[in-house]
């Protein structure tokens, strides 16, 4: 059943080309750009009417959430509000039928997202969920629903249903652009073209990323400690890697926007502190670089995951992790991947069932 993995975890973290894969299966026309989400019941007047999204999950949908948020407010030209939806439920809400709600959700169950999905629906907001079980509860209760087609997911820490929910969260995006024509046609080309790429690069990639992370935890895996840190579209990421780790590793992790180490969190940077920073050669880059400059000066561990051929990364540290270059809207997707597999191994490294960690259920249907 493991198909020769030793862990549900690895075997879904080398699945995620073909989760991707399916999630977009004939959804998006490579020739014209031109995408189609007949489940979402939604087209061209529909989102005349909206104003605002709010973004509603819990967790690794929550960070999936994050990162739409960057991808909807730059081409769909929306405004966007991310909510935790333990938050969400019990705020004073500012929602009328000009307010799309969103629920991301891989089980379609989560007890908190579902309370919330309910509010805004009598509040009269259109309701969709992003969802990767088909006939689920938050599925059924929505105007319309953009399946992930990730497969069961049996490791308890989300892996493929989460990079499956980024890239239905960016076919989203295209085709809310595309209606209201917030983007050119070509532009609408290059993004489909990107989103179907990713696939076959992460596919060539996975072996050598795990292969070189297996090597490098070694002067890692025993850190009481470990921050992620990262910038823009980057910044999700590293909620998600300081998630992943501390869920199946018990290792103490935090996830910072780059730019806020400084206010505060920088007093914990010594040279026993590992931080993994997440520079990718993007529209921040300058601006990331000189913050992990500034842990370097500060004596910090530093593993950078940034663009293959950035000399400039040898200079700061030799732990580097090279990733492709790709369009930098699937830096997102690219990028979780050394994340997932960097906990993965140090979890194993300490003898922690990855599979199963304590105290944690695969799906969350009580408050
Ligand atoms: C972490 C993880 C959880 C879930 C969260 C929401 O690896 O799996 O944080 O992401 O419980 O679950 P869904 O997406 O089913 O609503």
């Amino acid at each position: 059943e493991k198909a020769g993995y030793k862990h549900f975890m690895l075997k879904e973290i080398y699945e995620q080309p073909q989760a991707i894969t399916n999630t977009l299966s004939g959804r998006i026309n490579a020739e014209t750009g031109e995408v189609s989400i007949p489940e979402l019941n939604l087209q061209g007047a529909d989102f005349d009417k909206i104003d605002r999204i709010f973004l509603v999950a819990c967790g690794t949908s929550w960070h999936a959430a994050l990162v739409a948020k960057y991808w909807i407010e730059k081409y769909a030209n929306i405004p966007v509000d991310v909510d935790i939806a333990s938050e969400f439920r019990y705020r004073h809400l500012l929602i009328n039928e000009r307010v799309m709600t969103i629920a991301i959700s891989q089980s379609g169950e989560t007890a908190d997202t579902l309370a919330g999905i309910r509010i805004a629906k009598k509040m009269g907001s259109k309701v969709v969920t992003i969802c990767n079980v088909v006939g689920s509860t938050m599925t059924r209760e929505s105007d319309g629903t953009v399946y992930t087609h990730a497969g069961p997911e049996i490791g308890v820490a989300s892996t493929k249903a989460f990079t499956a929910q980024l890239a239905a969260l960016f076919l989203f995006t295209i085709y809310v652009a595309q209606q209201k024509k917030t983007i050119s046609k070509e532009k609408g080309v290059e993004l489909g073209r990107a989103l179907i790429g990713i696939s076959s690069v992460i596919e060539k990639e996975l072996p050598r990323i795990q292969d070189q992370i297996s090597r490098l935890i070694e002067s890692f895996y025993d850190a009481r400690d470990f921050l992620f840190v990262g910038r823009g579209l980057s910044f999700p990421i590293a909620l998600e890697g300081a998630l992943k780790l501390k869920e199946i590793s018990y290792i103490h992790a935090e996830g910072y926007a780059s730019g806020e180490l400084k206010h505060g969190p920088i007093a914990l940077i010594d040279k026993d502190m590992p931080i993994l920073a997440l520079v990718p050669q993007d529209d921040v880059y300058q601006k990331s670089i000189s913050n992990v400059e500034e842990i370097k000066a500060r004596l910090g561990r530093l593993i950078l995951i940034g663009t293959e051929g950035d000399t400039h990364l040898q200079n700061i540290t030799d732990d580097i992790i090279y990733m492709p270059n790709v369009h930098e809207d699937m830096n997102p997707i690219m990028y979780t991947i050394p994340a997932q597999l960097l906990s993965y191994e140090i979890a194993t490294r300490r003898g922690c069932d990855v599979d199963q960690p304590r105290n944690l259920a695969k799906s969350v249907t009580v408050e």
